[in-house]
């Protein structure tokens, strides 16, 4: 998996600080600190209403914080130097029906106020695979093709950051796994990605980072091999399987020694470790819950 750029001199993709957003007497974040490194691709978790595409949002310049501040590349969200430093696709968005994809990449590089030209459509519409349907018009394409459309406009003017929420949501397996390898490659060229998702395998799988948000605070935040944590050692033997809790890797060399020198046949061992289910689970699953009237 591409490493980060942490770079000294260079300032964050992304930057929040002690974001608070408040919807008349609803807060939808209660003091939010976020950094998306250069290069670097987050995953943003949290239940329905955690308050993600409200940071989204404000990150990008569509909604003013109540308080705090966040900075694209060092440059105030929602200025124009922030503004032509990132790219953003939309919760919901819905492309002009007549528009033809090369016809929907024009009017974003107007207003993007990209020069690149012909080049520069032919380039993205080729790394999200729509080569073949830069004449096709929005109406006559899948969801899949769409949602590829959708980044392909973000990443109009080479931003430095990449705003994406849920942009895999109504896609199939297939469609969720082109967008995936589409991602590695955006990272690949450099751009920073935050990704707004409820799909914690697509976080685990492309993930450098992942913060996971509820009611409008940060929970748990770090890396996903890094918040998974050891649930034992399992081993067959003839008389079954069993979990010897607490146990790690290190210890499963001594547990197959003491089986054997007891005089059991070991069939199997494994080293169990927490899934990032289990840590999105036991950070949010009161508020899962909640939501859905029943045990997470
Ligand atoms: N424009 C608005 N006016 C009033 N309340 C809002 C507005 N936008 C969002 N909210 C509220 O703020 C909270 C956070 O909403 P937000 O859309 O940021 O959540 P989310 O994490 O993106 O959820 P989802 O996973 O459902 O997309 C919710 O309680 C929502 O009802
Ligand atoms: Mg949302």
């Amino acid at each position: 998996m591409p490493t980060a750029r942490r770079l000294a001199d260079v300032p964050a993709a992304l930057q929040v600080e002690g974001l608070v957003k408040r919807y008349g007497a609803h807060t939808a974040l209660h003091g939010v600190d976020l950094q998306v490194d250069s290069g670097e691709l987050v995953g943003l978790l949290g239940p329905n209403g955690a308050g993600k595409s409200t940071l989204t949002k404000i990150a990008c310049g569509l909604v003013r914080p109540t308080q705090g501040r966040a900075t694209v590349a060092g440059h105030a969200a929602g200025s124009t130097q922030a503004r032509t430093s990132q790219g953003y696709l939309a919760e919901l968005f819905r492309f002009p029906g007549w528009a033809t994809a090369d016809e929907v990449m024009l009017l974003h590089q107007r207003l993007a106020g990209s020069t690149q030209g012909a080049a520069e459509r032919a380039d993205l519409l080729a790394l999200v695979g729509l080569d073949d349907a830069r004449g096709r018009r929005v109406e006559a394409m899948s969801k899949g093709m769409q949602q590829r459309l959708g980044i392909a406009q973000a990443l109009v003017g080479e931003p430095r950051l990449l705003l994406l929420d849920e942009p895999t949501s109504a896609l199939d397996p297939a469609g969720r796994r082109t967008v995936r390898d589409l991602l590695v490659e955006v990272q690949r060229r450099g751009v920073a990605v935050l990704l707004n998702t409820h799909l914690l395998s697509e976080v685990e799988l492309v993930c450098d980072r992942v913060v996971i948000i509820d009611h409008g605070r940060v929970v748990t935040a770090g890396r996903p091999d890094e918040l998974v944590r050891p649930r034992g050692v399992e081993v067959e033997t003839a008389g079954g399987r069993r979990i010897v809790a607490g146990a790690g890797r290190a210890d499963a060399p001594r547990i197959v020694a003491e089986l054997v020198a007891a005089g059991e046949q070991v069939y199997g061992v494994q080293v169990l470790s927490s899934t990032l289910e289990d840590v999105y689970l036991d950070a949010v699953g009161d508020s899962e819950a909640v939501r859905t009237g029943g045990a997470a």
